[in-house]
């Protein structure tokens, strides 16, 4: 019987050192000391011994059992260990790699110029101020001094959406909103997106951009008007550009000028994208047209102002000499990449 014992406490420890997971090691546990395992088994068989002999035996078969017993939670214990190491090893996150290259996004062309615009009329003390997109006849038209009549009016140039109801065709509609709840000084620029019913080509599209500006105060005069945009086209273009102020006509603004600088492709000599003129036109101003400040409250007689309007989308193709305007509103990748 001790041989035998011998022999069980022999086969369980080997069997144990070589377990490879905890599944395994249960199974021997269960083989060697469960219920009916082997060594249980032993204890069983006691009954066949003398009296004498019996304690010594049980006491032999005990000893075997807690010894097999250590052996597998020592066993159990260190194969977690393991597989804890190995678990860490697989997950090691190696710091040092360089990261994957990830696409970084970067500003729209006209989001680029509307910033360098809003620097500069900041930085000449103007306010930057937003207005809706969808407007009324009243704001759009009415206030601005634009008779019932007037062909702009016409559905041919404005998206109406209901009676009286349209999408703003110029920002100049954020004038009439600006004097209705600031009191002068008052020195605001609005840019935003403008809406009219024109054809697509290479310089027109349904939908393009404004920066609306309006400056009104106690003897403001046309020559603030000229140096104000003077000085913006040259902030702009640089100072080697000529700037040019052209008699012109609009219902909000008396007198009313066009504003042209040389062109920034052949320096004024002629050229395709100046169509030969030489001058590029920039934007529209005038002094606001008194009938324009009576409309919002203000005495035309104490108070004088100018406004204008620059195309956002004029000022973004001439200054990166992009030929057709459709480009900045097709949104391909490939162009966008290179601002
Ligand atoms: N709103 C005019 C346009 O869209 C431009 C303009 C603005 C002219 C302000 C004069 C004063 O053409």
């Amino acid at each position: 019987m001790k041989e035998q014992l011998e022999a069980i406490r022999l086969a369980a420890e080997k069997g144990v050192s070589a377990a490879l997971d905890e599944k395994q090691i249960e199974e021997l546990r269960v083989k060697y000391l469960g219920k009916k395992g082997e060594l249980t088994a032993l204890l069983k068989q006691m009954g066949s011994l003398s009296p004498e002999e019996r304690p010594k035996m049980g006491q032999l078969v005990n000893d075997a059992k807690a010894k097999v017993e250590a052996l597998i939670t020592e066993r159990k214990a260190k194969l977690k260990e393991k597989a804890t190491e190995l678990k860490l090893k697989s997950e090691t996150i190696d710091i040092t790699l360089p990261e994957k290259a990830t696409d970084v996004g970067g500003l729209h062309p006209l989001s680029i110029v509307t910033n360098d615009l809003i620097d500069i009329f900041q930085s000449m003390g103007f306010d930057v101020l937003d207005g809706p997109e969808v407007e009324t006849d009243h704001y759009n038209f009415e206030c601005l001094n634009v008779p019932e009549d007037h062909p702009a009016r016409d559905m041919q140039d404005t998206f109406y959406l209901a009676d009286k109801i349209l999408l703003r065709t110029q920002t100049s509609a954020a004038q009439v909103r600006t004097m209705e709840t600031r009191k002068p000084p008052i020195r605001i620029i609005c840019p935003g997106r403008v809406f009219r019913a024109d054809e697509v080509d290479a310089t027109h599209s349904p939908v393009f951009h404004q920066l609306e500006g309006l400056v009104v105060d106690k003897g403001v005069t046309m020559c603030d008007l000229m140096g104000v945009l003077e000085q913006f086209a040259h902030e702009i273009y640089g100072d080697s550009v000529n700037v040019r102020f052209r008699p012109s006509f609009f219902p909000f603004t008396e007198p009313s000028v066009e504003v042209d600088v040389s062109c920034t492709e052949c320096g004024g000599k002629g050229c395709r994208v100046c169509k030969g003129e030489g001058w590029i036109e920039i934007l529209g101003a005038g002094m606001v047209h008194p009938n324009v400040l009576r409309s919002c409250g203000i005495d035309p007689d104490v108070y004088t102002g100018f406004a204008f309007g620059i195309g956002i989308d004029r000022i973004t193709t001439t200054r990166y000499k992009i030929s057709d305007i459709r480009l900045l509103f097709e949104n391909d990748k490939r162009f966008l990449e290179q601002f």
